[in-house]
């Protein structure tokens, strides 16, 4: 079988580079990337030129007509494009329609919610976007998301052990009762997940959801005091807090929508909300809203375990995603 030529947007990014990793791994594919010309002198492209990665050069904001004759060839486009540039897609998927391109993977890739209740600031609403031009451009798509990352899912401790592998110092936060479970994802398994469910023709025109783990702050907590010996002194917040919270951080935001300070504290109010209070993201969550489960596709594929991803942080070997 001839392998899969696939233009990945977003090698240099968290998801991209996990996605670019597991169609490696995977070896069905052959693998281009897309780099906008701004940024074709950065030592992380260069790197990735280096290593044999064929760079194509696109300006997304440029003429579509340029995109399509880039495009031209692929079977499939996939977009790790970060939260904040959404809709610099709808060119790239108008581009990819006209060129043939098979199949379109948005940049999705994050927790499960029904569509326009999470908002999610900007990088929601525009996914929302994303989606539904993919829809009217009868443009073959599969949508992924992961649930939130096991790299930003883990308390801190009171040694200070585990600060260096995550931007959270402090996260000693029990929301609601902390029994909600979600879908937790590590980051690293995003593209052996992707590398499964980007050829699959039943995932053809749908969503599908991945999870490592299935588990809830108690949970987390406590696999974290037992494998640590250290006891967290956790703070609680009640439904209503973080009820309050979500409305404080829209009101700031209504009020400046420009200040990033403002749309990370409504991502993260936002989150919390769907996570902890709606309980969006979870199996059952996802089923309701028609996706598939990537667990059940490839029962064959083991994710990393979230205690082993732990154990990893605890010997010194984690990696914090915002260093
Ligand atoms: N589930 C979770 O817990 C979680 C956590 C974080 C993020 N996410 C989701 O994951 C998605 C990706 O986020 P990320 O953190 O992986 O992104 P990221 O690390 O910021 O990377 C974004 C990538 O997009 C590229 N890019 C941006 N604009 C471009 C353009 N105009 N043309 C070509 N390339 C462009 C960047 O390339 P350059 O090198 O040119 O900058 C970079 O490679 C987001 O939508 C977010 O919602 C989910």
């Amino acid at each position: 079988m001839s392998p899969v030529k696939v233009l990945l947007l977003g090698a240099t990014g968290h998801t991209g580079r996990s996605i670019l990793d597991g169609l490696t791994e995977n070896g069905n594919y052959s693998i281009e990337l897309f780099v906008r010309p701004s940024s074709v002198e950065k030592p992380a492209v260069k790197d990735l030129a280096q290593n044999g990665l064929p760079i194509r050069v696109g300006d997304l904001d440029g003429p579509v007509e340029d995109l399509v004759y880039l495009l031209s060839g692929f079977d499939l486009v996939i977009s790790a494009i970060d939260a904040l540039s959404q809709l610099a897609q709808i060119t790239l998927a108008k581009a990819a329609k006209e060129a043939g391109v098979g199949r379109f993977i948005p940049c999705g890739f994050t927790i499960v919610c029904p569509p326009g209740c999470y908002a999610v600031a900007r990088s929601g609403k525009t996914k929302e976007e994303v989606y539904q031009y993919l829809k009217e451009l009868r443009l073959p798509f599969t949508i992924i998301d992961v649930g939130y990352w096991y790299q930003l899912s883990f308390p801190t401790l009171p040694s200070g052990r585990v600060d260096y592998a995550t931007p959270l110092v402090p996260n000693v936060t029990i929301h609601n009762d902390g029994l909600a479970t979600n879908l937790l994802t590590d980051l690293r398994d995003i593209g052996r997940f992707v590398a499964r469910i980007a050829t699959d023709n039943r995932t053809l025109n749908q969503y599908v959801y991945t999870y490592g783990d299935l588990l809830s702050e108690m949970e987390i907590f406590g696999m974290m005091e037992e494998i640590s010996g250290e006891k967290i002194e956790r703070r609680s917040v009640s439904t209503q807090e973080i009820e309050s919270a979500m409305q404080r951080a829209q009101d700031a935001y209504s009020v400046d929508s420009k200040s990033m300070g403002n749309l990370f504290a409504l991502y993260v109010a936002q989150y919390n909300y769907s996570k902890y209070v709606r309980c969006d993201n979870t199996p059952q969550g996802a089923e309701a809203l028609g996706y598939l489960s990537a667990r059940e596709l490839y029962p064959e594929f083991q994710p990393t375990k979230f205690v082993d991803f732990l154990k990893e942080v605890l010997d010194g070997k984690g990696v914090n995603p915002y260093a």
